[in-house]
């Protein structure tokens, strides 16, 4: 067959996190919609993760098999990495990076090979990973691959990565964690607090794994061919349109809520959900204040405590996910039967949930997040107002957006210690106070333009079809 008839074929490698994973794969079914071939490949021990919490522990399940029989061509595949699959990733975060930054892109490499080698017909044209991994680059270069990175974070998050020297050469990495100032300097960014910045800039972080990474990161991030922004063009204009001085950027977020993805196909939740519908059909319509930390930062117990008697004084209704690990020790109960049987009417705590469709329900009034980027974007997307509590990462910059940039939320707390007291006066003046009827107007003014951008003739929409156009110009040159 020759090239010109030759169906686009890709391979989509992610990183092994929830809030990776997620837009990994709508990004693969909205590839595939689009006629594209793909080829996912998970990490076996996620994979047996997923098969273990939906399938029985059988491993030889094809997570693609439904979005096949719809007509989708992606063919799903498993790599190890450099770990014995019983080895506990998230109990041991810095030690799995390490080893994942330096021993990991050798396998790809070789993977990626033997992808190749074995399939000839089917040749591969392009690479899409997430931004975070390092290698990349180079593996796209190798296999001459054109290279597309997935940024599953805010575009204010990339802008400041991206300028990474220039916060080094201003005094600003490492970030002393004392400093408050406004930094005015980066393009694409109006102003940031120094304490809104992305947690591994400051200084008792900056020699973390993950600071290390980052930088690495952003630096071979320079070389992609595109960047697939999980974002809104009207969300973040100006820190995208600078970022378009230096990368091709396509903002074509919120990926799990565009218009052409068949729906329930792929099970990508990690945790087996509980089911909080008839809880919460027993609340008044907004009533409700869901409470969540995503799907891998770790708390301590202390904390924990704080919040835990603070929804208690609040009297607020909530729903409270508390997912096995966040102490990052595998406790599976971490919260007294004295606390659980107190709140018994009014609070509902569950290891995970449909998070979507929690929020989606009229019962939910209010979120406490971590601000995770896709908590940030799934609350938004359901107009619910936030009370923003970043534990690390990326989150505080996502918690700037929401409280200071589209004002559809509030912090918990000003930085330092939680005190119950507190926490429950915050609570309560969020669900019940004057500047709620602001936050939902401002949310549903936001929600607005989220759904707006994911229609036909939407600037997400119109983005994605250009990124389809210019690939396919990219490889066709390319090849
Ligand atoms: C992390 C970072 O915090 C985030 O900013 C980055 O973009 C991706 O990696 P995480 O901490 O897990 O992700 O948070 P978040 O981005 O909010 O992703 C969590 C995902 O888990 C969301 O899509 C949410 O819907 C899902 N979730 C969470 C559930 O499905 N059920 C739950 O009970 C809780």
């Amino acid at each position: 067959m020759g090239e010109r008839q030759r169906k686009l074929h890709g391979i989509m490698i992610c990183v092994p996190y929830q809030g990776h994973l997620n837009p990994f794969v709508d990004l693969a079914l909205k590839l595939a919609s689009n006629g594209i071939v793909i080829t996912f490949v998970h990490l076996e021990f996620l994979h047996r993760k997923l098969c273990q919490t939906h399938h029985a522990n059988k491993t030889d399940v094809d997570l693609f098999s439904e979005a096949r029989e719809l007509g989708l061509d992606i063919r799903f595949t498993t790599m190890t990495d450099p770990f014995p699959l019983e080895f506990d990733r998230d109990a041991n975060f810095n030690e799995y990076w390490e080893t994942m930054v330096r021993d990991f892109p050798p396998l790809v490499n070789e993977f990626v090979g033997k992808i190749l080698a074995s399939d000839r017909d089917n040749m591969l044209h392009f690479l899409v990973a997430d931004t975070v991994y390092t290698w990349p680059a180079a593996v796209a270069r190798k296999y001459n691959l054109v290279n597309v990175s997935l940024w599953t974070q805010s575009a204010l998050v990339y802008c400041l990565g991206y300028h990474w020297d220039l916060l080094q050469q201003n005094g600003h990495f490492p970030c002393n964690d004392e400093v408050d100032e406004e930094i005015k300097y980066i393009p694409g960014i109006e102003s940031i607090n120094t304490k809104d910045l992305i947690a591994y800039l400051r200084q008792s972080q900056c020699e973390s794994v993950i600071s290390r990474a980052s930088r690495l990161q952003f630096e071979q991030g320079k070389m992609a061919d595109f960047v697939l922004q999980n974002t809104v063009e009207e969300l973040e204009p100006r820190a995208l349109s600078a970022l378009n001085n230096y990368l091709p950027n396509y903002a074509i977020g919120p990926l799990n809520f565009s218009q052409d993805l068949p729906t329930n196909t792929v099970t990508t939740s990690l945790w087996s959900k509980s089911d909080c519908t008839n809880w919460l059909g027993s609340k008044p319509p907004g009533s409700v204040l869901y409470v969540s930390f995503g799907s891998f930062v770790h708390t301590n117990m202390q904390v924990l405590e704080e919040l835990a008697y603070g929804l208690l004084l609040s009297q607020v209704n909530f729903v409270w996910v508390i997912r096995q690990g966040i102490l990052g020790d595998g406790a599976t109960s971490v919260l007294s039967a004295e606390f659980q049987d107190a709140v018994k009417e009014r609070g509902l705590i569950i290891g995970w949930c449909d998070q979507v469709e929690t929020l989606s329900n009229p019962a939910v009034g209010g979120f406490l997040t971590h601000s995770g980027w896709n908590s940030t974007l799934e609350s938004m997307w359901c107009g619910v107002p936030m009370i923003c509590y970043p534990i690390g990462f990326d989150q505080p910059c996502s918690s700037k957006l929401v409280v200071s940039d589209w004002k559809i939320g509030v912090h918990l707390c000003e930085g330092g210690t939680l005190h119950r007291e507190n926490v429950a006066h915050k609570i309560q003046s969020f669900m019940n106070g004057g500047d709620l009827e602001r936050l939902k107007q401002n949310a549903e003014r936001v929600r607005k333009i989220m759904k707006n951008a994911v229609e036909t003739d939407g600037s997400s929409k119109t983005n994605f079809d250009r990124f389809l156009k210019d690939l396919e110009a990219k490889i066709r040159a390319q090849n």
